[in-house]
């Protein structure tokens, strides 16, 4: 399968690691014989029609901080040329996500499934935005468009409630979505102000380069619409959902919820509204997971309530949610 990468940060670089240490059982397992064919970060690119060689790909992006490096004798073009001008199955989106246009990643996904790729995201941007018209656009040119990493990181939150819940209504769902707000309260029930919680966070590497994002709720909105659009059926996009971040909560908030046997949680819901918003849940409930975990519930009609906790970030386990994409791709090719 030929694949151009879009991005090679932390996650694309886990990936194309995880790809290079896994080459023979990808194959024997799956009959997946991946081959990067295009890459590009913010600095340049690297291409090569029969494959990078992904030992030299990792060790150069290391050593210099750019794939450009990989062949100086590569012309240098744009991940918009590499797109267009070269043939691959999957365009995998790994840029950072932002709210206001989804941009650069909108523009990559659009033009590769005009191009007939399929596409795995890990970007929420796009989906955040316009997962309906999106998806319709993925129909329309019979391809697929998988994006497991964007809800969860590794942990199968989207195949969860997907396929394992198949045949069931699900009736609701709320979760913590965002680890690194999630750290922070944490730290704030054992007595770390707001202020030495976040530096903490920061000094951890677990909050994104704009705080907004995890700060103000943008990121477990984004996880929020993509959960309502795949698993309720939904069409909707960040301005439907209601938010509150958690720069206004304080310690007697978190005092007086530890009174009342309970903790402050950033909490995504899918109920009669789509809210995200600090809510006071009882410590005993399995949804109270501390640290940077994320957890769900997903309250279904036959099956009760069921919740699946896992990391929710990290660049391996966000690359293996991308090898899960990939594999499922690879077996639907194959099927047809
Ligand atoms: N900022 C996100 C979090 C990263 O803290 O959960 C993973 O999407």
């Amino acid at each position: 399968m030929r694949i151009i990468l879009c991005g090679f940060g932390v996650v694309a670089q886990s990936f194309s690691e995880l790809l290079e240490s896994r080459t023979h059982d990808l194959y024997s397992k799956f009959g997946l014989r991946p081959r990067i064919v295009g890459v590009f970060d913010s600095k340049g690119c690297a291409y090569d029609e029969t494959g990078l060689d992904l030992k030299k790909l990792n060790k150069i992006k290391k050593q210099s901080g750019t794939v450009r490096n990989y062949d100086k004798s590569i012309k240098q073009i744009s991940g918009k040329e590499i797109i267009e001008n070269f043939d691959a199955d999957v365009l995998i989106e790994t840029t950072a996500s932002n709210y206001k246009d989804a941009e650069p990643g909108m523009s990559h996904i659009i033009s590769a499934m005009k191009k007939k790729m399929h596409v795995i995201s890990v970007n929420k941007g796009p989906l955040a935005l316009a997962f309906p018209s999106l998806m319709e656009l993925a129909n329309y040119n019979q391809v697929m468009l998988r994006f497991s990493g964007t809800v969860g990181g590794g942990t199968p939150i989207l195949d969860y409630a997907k396929n394992s819940l198949r045949g069931e209504k699900i009736l609701s769902f709320q979760g913590i979505l965002n680890g690194t707000t999630n750290y922070i309260l944490t730290n704030m029930a054992e007595g770390m102000s707001f202020e030495d919680a976040l530096n903490d966070a920061k000094s951890k590497g677990y909050v994104e380069a704009d705080e907004a994002l995890d700060l103000d709720g943008l990121d477990a909105a984004a996880k929020l619409v993509i959960l309502a659009n795949w698993i309720m059926g939904m069409k909707v996009t960040m301005p439907d959902i209601i938010k509150k971040g958690i720069r206004k909560v304080n310690t007697n908030d978190i005092k007086n919820a530890e009174k009342n046997g309970s903790a402050v949680k950033l909490i995504a819901s899918c109920d009669k509204e789509l809210t995200v918003s600090p809510v006071e849940i009882k410590i005993n409930d399995p949804l109270c997971v501390n640290g940077t975990l994320n957890a769900i519930s997903f309250t279904s009609e036959h099956s009760g309530t069921q919740t699946i906790i896992g990391r929710g970030a990290g660049g391996t386990e966000t690359a293996s949610s991308i090898l899960r994409d990939l594999i499922d791709i690879r077996k639907e090719i194959t099927k047809s």
